[in-house]
């Protein structure tokens, strides 16, 4: 990691007492930021519109980037900027799950140098570089406007809260903001996103679900007003579909590396302290004893014979412990939101209704969907 974060490690490559800090204070300015309330909930909702994998990707980069860095990209200008960030991530989390760059970043003094590695190597840092730039052009803006301001008056966004806390802590472990925004800006979208795709790709291959969708919106919501956080308990079906879409899409197959920190014993296995583990969140969902038929998209699995929600303890699409996502509530309420009014809004069909469009999961850190075109229809006039 030295050898592409020149040192510093953000979040998600950190542990002991300074990643504590970091998390606990991200988390903090979250829910500062309305992480669960009204104003991130106008921030999600103003953005939906029609047509899906550009617009999907946009409506989520624009609410983390407007709770990041307090603005979202809508002119020309920032749409170039958009189009410059997104290619750079999109380079940067699928290289770096490419044998060939974990190969690399795991002998950086060596492979880096031979022929086909170097390429690559360097698209991977290029990407992070550019990332890079950017976001410290950002923090520098943010600099120059905190000197003009009153040191009580209260933060907007994540960088400003983040110098503040800088300025006033006595604390060394508010340093290195760069790679926590690349941390928080990359692991906030993709994930988001695609989880929100492969919701359209569910239902284009499932024609039965939209229905089953359209038909508890119409009788729970009945009109084009705005679906929100206060309708979330009466729409089962649509919690039961957003839950199944979690499962069955596992979008971190992989999850992140860890190790242990003692020595452990898990059944017969023997673990040593410091093994570099990987915990396999697929182990679960995909588990045909809690899960029957688990390649099968079923949201019914996810409801009681009473009609009330059912809760499993394995549906773990974030992960477990200390280490689970950070970013979860802002998540699970981007995608309720964005499933919800969508879905409210608009109905969707594949262009030729014999041959939806592709569930191929494509490699990646997070689970990449194959490019597709539907037919969106409007459901109000
Ligand atoms: C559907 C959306 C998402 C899914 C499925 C997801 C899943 C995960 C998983 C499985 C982990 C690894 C946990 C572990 O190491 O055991 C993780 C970590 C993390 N996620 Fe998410 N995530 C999502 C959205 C987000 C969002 C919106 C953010 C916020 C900006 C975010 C920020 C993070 C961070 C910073 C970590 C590292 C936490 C740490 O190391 O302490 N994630 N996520």
């Amino acid at each position: 990691m030295d050898y592409i974060r020149g040192g510093n490690y953000g979040i998600v490559f950190i542990e002991g007492e300074i990643w504590k800090e970091r998390r606990k204070f991200a988390m903090q300015v979250f829910r500062n930021f309305g992480m669960g309330r009204g104003l991130m909930e106008e921030k999600v909702e103003s953005e939906i519109e029609l047509n899906p994998i550009p617009i999907i990707e946009r409506t989520i980069a624009n609410a983390i980037n407007q709770m990041l860095f307090g603005f979202a990209f809508h002119s020309e200008s920032q749409n170039e900027e958009y189009r410059i960030l997104k290619t750079s991530l999109t380079t940067f989390l699928s290289l770096g799950a490419s044998p060939s760059v974990v190969f690399g970043l795991n002998f950086p003094k060596i492979v880096p140098k031979l022929p086909y590695f170097k390429q690559q190597m360097n698209a991977f840092r290029g990407s992070y570089w550019e990332m890079r730039n950017y976001f410290e052009k950002i923090i520098t803006e943010h600099k120059n406007e905190f000197k003009n301001r009153k040191e009580d008056s209260e933060a907007e966004d994540y960088v400003e809260a983040y110098l503040q806390e800088a300025s006033k802590t006595s604390s060394s472990n508010f340093t290195d903001l760069i790679n926590i925004l690349i941390d928080l800006w990359g692991a906030g979208q993709e994930t988001t996103a695609n989880t929100c795709i492969f919701s359209l790709l569910y239902v284009l291959n499932n024609p039965k679900v939209q229905e089953k969708i359209h038909a508890e919106l119409d009788s729970v919501i009945g009109s084009d007003r705005m679906v929100t956080l206060a309708d979330k308990n009466s729409l089962i079906y649509v919690n039961a579909f957003i839950n199944e879409v979690q499962r069955s899409v596992n979008l971190l197959p992989q999850n992140l590396f860890h190790k242990t920190t003692k020595d452990t014993k898990i059944g017969e296995f023997f673990i040593p302290k410091n093994t570099t583990i990987i915990p396999q969140i697929s182990m679960v969902l995909l588990d045909e004893n809690i899960f029957p038929e688990p390649e099968k998209f079923k949201p019914e699995r996810f409801i009681e014979k009473n009609g009330n929600l059912k809760k499993f303890d394995e549906l773990i699409p974030f992960s477990l412990g200390k280490r689970q996502c950070l970013g979860e509530a802002l998540a699970r309420m981007q995608i309720y939101l964005f499933v919800t009014n969508f879905y409210n809004q608009f109905k969707i069909s594949s262009v030729d209704p014999k041959c939806p469009p592709s569930l191929k999961k494509n490699p990646g850190i997070a689970i990449q969907p194959t490019q597709f075109t539907c037919n969106i229809k409007k459901r109000f006039a």
